[in-house]
């Protein structure tokens, strides 16, 4: 979702902007543009489509300017278009605004804005913010952007730019994340997420919501944007490198994701219990053993990949620690009446601590006193900094907008979370967690080892199902969600229509669909429900469905009745979710790729949500 980047400082700005934009094209996009000013002019260029289009503009023109802003833009008011492309003018053509989010009181502010003589050339919101403060602009941008933010309702976070005060960018963020690099006396930069600022700086200040920065080339302050008052902030060193947001030799960074997830699932279990007792220790969830104790209920809140995490936490949770758990998707949790208190532990889950709809329940949960504990894959993302604690997946920068990697990092973090909570509150034994946690130990290996093995065995399927319209997961008990999460990257980065769904429920609706031109994929690891899993396999073959079975090594029932099999080897049956995440994820990737769709950009898509 829209990209802000914006630089003041000794560098030529040009290049910052498009290597900054680069950065941030896995948000989804479907515009760019970037305006600079040189020689007390102000120059704007925008274009439709990918980036490249633009540097291929910003090749012709040689600008030697060291101030700018740039912005690709996810459409939301308005088509993607040139015209439509930020950043926006006034109407001297001497400020320029970027922003992401939603204006939502855009029409009457327009209205207001076109009887008072002004002139709007695009159908977006951020154009009233333009003329909102060219209305309010005497000689001062910061009390222009000040005034004028008050009289908006919605969420944005806004760069802007005034020829007449050519030493400085002023930005402001509520409700969508910005974020400022700095380097001492070289220059200050300003994004919308990290990946955008790690070519250049390590350093970063994180702003938090109706704070305003001001960026010059030596300096930045940043203060209230309803009081102005000065607001101290310590700069915090990021242990992400720019090697890690790079493709690193593979052809889609959602491939190179793939492959990290052994690494991904270590270091998110890494330190984080005694091997020896099998004692879990997540000192970051902030609560003590009394406020644990007190803990009646538990709700998991979250987007897309992340609430399938979820769906697979709460059987953990209610099976180990014995605590009633609701699964909701965010954008209903905000919606419906919730009961809520001080002995309710909400946890937010997501990759970005972005997406607003869960930034919004878990807000939501936090002024009904329950306690809020998220899991993150962002550090110092704005769920970390208004959480009671976090539990850090430790999946490095994921760019792919597809998620694999965070989605198992997730799953490792809510397990711990779950053993924690069991053996706080004594429902299971220090041989059950030393039992869980051996399993856990071994995982990394286990994907390392079978992930080529798998890539290989899966490309003929993958062939094979290229050109299918249609596809079905199905999954039993733990592996329903799984089953969902495999429907949902493949429908996202191949565009084929696919379900998930629970096996029993098959014969109650989804079986009218299977013909021959039917794939069906299942998940039928031998664990507690495999005898009903083979029966609902049965009655797809029964009736001709094309049968891709994921299942356990050695279990030769599955070749019969199946037209393609895959195996994993046999562990834990809690911990399957995991492993049998993998030959999904391979699977959507190979078929997106066959069928030449944008695996790592996929249309209409993007990485973290930050509108509602
Ligand atoms: C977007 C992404 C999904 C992601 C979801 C939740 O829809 O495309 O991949 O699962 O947001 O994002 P979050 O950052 O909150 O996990």
């Amino acid at each position: 979702m829209c990209g802000i980047v914006g630089y003041v400082g000794k560098r030529k700005v040009v290049p910052v902007l498009i290597e900054g934009l680069r950065r941030l094209e896995y948000r989804g996009y479907d515009s760019a543009g970037v305006a600079y000013l040189q020689d007390g002019e102000l120059h704007r260029h925008r274009c439709e489509g990918k980036l490249i289009n633009l540097e291929e503009i910003m090749e012709e023109v040689s600008a030697d300017s060291r101030i700018g802003l740039g912005h690709t833009r996810w459409a939301t008011h308005g088509a993607p278009s040139q015209r439509n492309a930020h950043p926006h003018c006034d109407c001297t053509g001497k400020l320029v605004v970027v922003h992401n989010g939603i204006i939502e009181n855009y029409h009457s502010l327009r209205e207001e804005l076109q009887e008072k003589g002004h002139t709007f050339i695009s159908e977006t919101d951020t154009e009233v913010m333009a003329h909102l403060i060219e209305e309010h602009l005497e000689n001062d941008l910061v009390e222009a952007v000040r005034m004028a933010i008050t009289l908006v309702d919605g969420s944005f976070a806004l760069g802007v730019m005034w020829s007449e005060q050519p030493d400085q960018l002023v930005a402001v963020r509520n409700q969508s994340p910005l974020v400022l690099g700095v380097l001492e006396d070289s220059g200050t930069f300003l994004a919308s997420d990290i990946p955008a600022l790690l070519p250049f700086t390590n350093s970063v200040v994180f702003l938090d919501d109706q704070e305003m920065a001001v960026l010059k080339k030596g300096s930045w302050q940043v203060m209230q944007a309803e009081s102005g008052e000065l607001v101290e902030k310590t700069p915090q060193v990021i242990d992400w490198n720019v090697g890690m947001a790079e493709k690193a030799g593979y052809r889609h960074f959602m491939l190179k994701e793939i492959f990290e997830q052994p690494q991904a699932v270590l270091n998110t279990f890494r330190g984080r219990f005694d091997p020896e007792t099998g004692e879990v220790l997540l000192p970051e969830i902030n609560l003590s053993k009394k406020e644990l104790a007190q803990i009646k209920r538990i709700s998991l809140v979250a987007c897309g990949t992340s609430w399938h995490a979820a769906m697979v936490a709460k059987y953990w949770l209610e099976k180990w620690a014995r605590i009633p758990v609701d699964v909701d998707i965010a954008s209903e949790f905000r919606y419906r009446s919730l009961i809520l208190n001080p002995n309710v532990l909400v946890v937010p889950i997501s990759q970005s601590g972005e997406t607003a709809d869960t930034l919004a329940g878990m807000r939501l949960a936090k002024s009904m006193q329950a306690k809020i504990i998220t899991i993150c894959n962002v550090v110092g993302s704005t769920m970390t900094r208004e959480a009671d604690g976090t539990i850090y997946t430790h999946a490095g920068p994921e760019i792919g907008v597809a998620s694999t990697k965070a989605f198992t990092a997730q799953m490792v973090a809510l397990f711990l979370l779950t053993l924690f909570m069991a053996q706080a509150k004594k429902t299971i034994s220090g041989e059950e967690s030393r039992s869980l946690l051996s399993v856990l130990l071994e995982l990394p290996v286990l994907i390392e080892k079978n992930l080529l093995r798998i890539q290989d065995e899966m490309m003929p399927i993958s062939e094979e199902f290229s050109r299918s319209r249609d596809f079905l997961y199905l999954g039993r008990g733990i592996n329903y969600p799984i089953a969902l999460e495999g429907a949902l990257k493949l429908k996202e980065i191949s565009y084929i229509h696919a379900e998930g769904y629970a096996s029993g429920e098959l014969k109650h609706g989804p079986i009218a669909l299977i013909d021959r031109d039917m794939p069906v994929l299942a998940l039928a690891p031998r664990d507690s429900v495999y005898p009903k899993v083979l029966s609902n396999v049965e009655e797809v073959k029964a009736r001709h469905g094309r049968m891709i079975v994921i299942g356990t090594e050695g279990d030769d029932e599955l070749q019969r009745i199946s037209d393609y099999v895959i195996t994993l080897p046999e562990i834990h049956e809690d911990l399957n979710p995991i492993l049998y995440t993998i030959p999904l994820q391979i699977l959507a990737y190979q078929i997106a790729n066959i069928r030449g769709c944008d695996v790592d950009q996929p249309r209409n898509l993007a990485k973290s949500v930050t509108v509602e």
